[in-house]
């Protein structure tokens, strides 16, 4: 299904563009734009595809289009006049619009817009990076391909603070000037932009995904990703929960591939291991996006809830997981640990082993103040200064990314630091 703004600027073609764009099958109009802030504001959303924009909406201006297709949003002009008048065409090439409908091939707008080339981001390629050293293989993990270890943040329903602990492991590896891609592949809806305070900007799972099916992504990886400060790089998820049929296993493999080239790699998922069934149109199936994440990870860091429940889904989760990640390490952090849910460090503990060996298990405090101090800020608990839960968010950094202790701990330097293409990013 693709999601059409329209900007007619009242020419009168807009009432039977309107009734066959909505008639065609698979294109759904959004929005009727009123001018083109309104369009501009508009696609930021990240939920439009096509833009059908009014040749001479007054306004329109190659920084408009550009704005469009910095959205991945493929603009479709029409005229009242011949497409192929001279003064047509150089004006559409001046705005940089390749596709233009003129008056009297309306009735070919529907068909225009269904298979209208798709735009790839088309902000200046990166510098190249060098590639990192080859990660040492965790303990009892697979030896890793070279650059970076990727790790996955998983935990089961409920909730429990898999974004948390996502965004401040990578947080607190840029904050030791590490550089790390956080990729949010949680298909139920991505949710690490907004707590980094990442807004209006185009999804760069959905980007990655589009470079991967044509096939550009190894070379043009870095423009998916959205710098925060110098060395952390963000791969945002996505916009909307529907858009998940977008990206396919093959995408989610070549993403982390090119990830890694590019430093340590933290992976925010969704908490369904279900094996959906892949729809006959041979679209992926949905938890397909948190499975391949488990299954290529390196080392898994499990979430769970210290409350009952929470305690209960995540032995259940430590069970079903098992099956998954056979020989990978596997983690586990207790979240929201406090002394009113009545049991012990201890206890848990116990109970964890009942259930798994793991690698190690960590403790996090609860701290409802400091975290929505974060929320609110868009910034990592770790970048807030000294508490109880940044020194445990610390702690599992360490254990996790060992290198990045030793560099932060002043004893050697595991990885370059800052790297040209983190440090373009915009905010
Ligand atoms: N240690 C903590 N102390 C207090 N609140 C916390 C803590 N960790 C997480 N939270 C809060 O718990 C809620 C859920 O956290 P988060 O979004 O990280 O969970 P999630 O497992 O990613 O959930 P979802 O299923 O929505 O993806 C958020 O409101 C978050 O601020
Ligand atoms: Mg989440």
């Amino acid at each position: 299904m693709l999601c059409v703004l329209v900007l007619a600027a009242g020419e009168p073609w807009e009432a039977p563009a309107l009734a066959d764009l909505e008639a065609h099958p698979g294109l759904v109009v959004l929005k009727r734009c009123v001018d083109v802030d309104d369009l501009v504001a508009s696609v930021t959303s990240g939920q439009a595809d096509v833009a059908v924009v009014a040749l001479d909406a007054p306004g329109l201006d190659p920084s408009a289009v550009s704005h469009l297709r910095r959205h991945a949003v493929r603009p479709v002009a029409v005229t009242g006049a011949r497409s192929d008048d001279l003064d047509v065409r150089e004006h559409a090439h001046r705005l940089g619009v390749a596709a233009v409908v003129g008056g009297g091939e309306l009735a070919s707008l529907p068909e225009v817009v269904a298979s209208v080339e798709e735009v790839l981001d088309t902000r200046p390629r990166q510098p190249d990076l060098e590639p990192l050293p080859a990660a040492p293989a965790g303990p009892g993990g697979r030896q890793a391909g070279p650059g970076g270890r990727v790790v996955a943040v998983w935990g089961p329903a409920g909730a429990p603070g898999r974004t948390t602990v996502a965004t401040n492991l990578a947080g607190e590896l840029a904050r030791r000037r590490v550089p790390v891609v956080l990729a949010d592949l949680d298909p139920y809806g991505g949710a690490v932009a907004q707590q980094l305070g990442i807004l209006d900007e185009v999804s760069g799972l959905l980007s990655a995904a589009r470079l991967a099916g044509a096939g550009h992504l190894a070379d043009r990886f870095p423009s998916t990703c959205r710098g925060v400060g110098e060395h952390l790089a963000v791969v945002t998820g996505l916009p909307r929960a529907d858009r998940w049929r977008e990206v396919r296993p093959a995408h989610v493999e070549q993403l982390l591939e090119a990830a890694r080239g590019l430093g340590e790699v933290v992976l925010d998922t969704g908490f369904s291991l279900e094996e959906d069934a892949a729809d006959l149109g041979g679209r992926p199936a949905r938890n397909s996006l948190t499975l391949g994440a488990l299954e290529q990870a390196d080392e898994v860091v499990v979430v769970g809830g210290a409350a009952p429940v929470g305690l209960t889904r995540l032995a259940r989760g430590l069970v079903d997981l098992r099956d998954r990640v056979d020989g990978t390490p596997v983690r586990v952090v207790v979240n929201r640990m406090r002394s009113s849910i009545g049991w012990s460090e201890k206890d848990i503990a116990g109970m964890v082993e009942g259930f798994s060996r793991v690698a190690g298990l960590h403790f996090l405090p609860d701290d409802p103040a400091l975290v929505d101090r974060s929320l609110v800020a868009g910034r990592p608990v770790v970048d807030l200064g000294e508490s109880s839960l940044a020194r445990s968010l610390a702690a599992l950094a360490d254990a996790v990314f060992p290198a990045s202790a030793e560099a932060s701990h002043g004893r050697a330097h595991a990885r370059p630091t800052v790297r040209r293409s983190l440090r373009g990013g915009r905010r």
